[in-house]
């Protein structure tokens, strides 16, 4: 595909809300970084946006919103998330929330965790396609995976040329730094330090915010394993199911549920998420998974695969 390369005019932000609209991708600027947008009620495009940064794993990303009303209706609302947002929305500011579990939003969006990060960017370009556009829009930064944050439309070229169907050139980002993400869970933590000053979060709810003396929680291996696993045993890379077992397959194989019938990595990772509630939901007693390719897409599918195939911890 040919990436195209949108003004920053009311034409430009019509054909944007267009592709989103149609399940494709669209590069846009915020005050932080550009980001890889894709809508996040949509789980094809937002596996979509995992295959073109080619990232070994389904990280959860942060989902962008116009107004705080917006935010308010994907998550579960508190106190201290109005305080902060009233204070620093729009702005470079991700909050990390209960989901609503009636959010609408793709599992893909929150590798399938309980929670949501949420932010209003103040970028006018980004909030213009966010009201235009009418939805929440999931957007990691548009770079590839491991490499830096694009604060230019060039940079987002340099990466991601003809993998994503357009980019908005907004010229350079104001802030040129990712966003602070502050965990609202439990006590608000300091999850990334970024572009909105900690001590400015600080001074706003008049006492310290906890930090993570371990690195980013969400990285550290196995920490993440009982989100992907059901109840029933799984066994993976099975060609042949044993009698009893409830088979989720890939490709053209008889299966009970089939992640794609096609072979086609994007869906299967599209559907993963989805099929593994089904099966958690089933009178499943065993399951079995066929074999999946350890290329593209099919390396992060079969990280989760493992994760949810591991031996329980009770
Ligand atoms: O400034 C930014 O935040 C940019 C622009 C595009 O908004 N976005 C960005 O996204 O930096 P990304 O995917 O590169 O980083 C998102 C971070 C990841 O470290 C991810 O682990 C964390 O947000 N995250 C997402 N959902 C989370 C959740 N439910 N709980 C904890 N951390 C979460
Ligand atoms: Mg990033």
């Amino acid at each position: 595909m040919q990436t195209a390369e949108l003004p920053a005019t009311p034409q430009g932000l019509i054909a944007a809300s267009t592709v989103l609209a149609q399940g494709g991708l669209v590069a846009f600027p915020t005050e932080t970084v550009y980001g890889l947008g894709a809508d996040a009620r949509n789980s094809r495009a937002v596996a979509a946006i995992f295959a073109a940064k080619g990232r070994p794993s389904f990280n959860p990303l942060i989902v962008h919103v116009a107004s705080v009303e917006a935010a308010k209706s994907l998550v579960v609302w508190s106190p201290t998330a109005d305080l902060l947002a009233q204070a620093f929305w729009p702005g470079p500011l991700t909050l990390v929330l209960p989901l609503n579990a009636a959010s609408g939003l793709s599992p893909l969006v929150t590798a399938n965790l309980p929670s949501l990060a949420i932010r209003v960017p103040a970028n006018p370009l980004a909030r213009e396609l966010l009201l235009g556009f009418g939805g929440p829009v999931a957007a990691p930064s548009a770079n590839l995976s491991g490499k830096i944050s694009p604060t230019s439309m060039r940079h987002v070229l340099r990466g991601l040329q003809d993998q994503i169907e357009a980019v908005i050139d907004g010229g350079d980002c104001a802030v040129g730094l990712e966003s602070t993400i502050v965990g609202l869970e439990h006590s608000p933590t300091l999850l990334r330090p970024g572009g909105l000053a900690s001590d400015q979060i600080e001074r706003c709810l008049g006492h310290a915010l906890t930090r993570h003396q371990d690195g980013d929680p969400l990285t550290a291996p196995g920490q993440m394993t009982s989100h992907y696993a059901p109840k029933a045993p799984m066994r993976l890379n099975v060609n042949r199911p044993d009698p009893g077992e409830t088979l989720l397959g890939f490709g053209a194989v008889q299966a009970d549920l089939n992640l794609s019938p096609d072979s086609d990595l994007v869906e299967a990772a599209a559907n993963l998420f989805k099929h593994l509630h089904m099966l958690d939901h089933s009178n499943a007693t065993s399951i079995a998974v066929s074999p999946i390719p350890d290329t593209g897409l099919g390396l992060a599918i079969n990280d989760r695969l493992k994760r949810a195939a591991a031996p329980r911890p009770d």
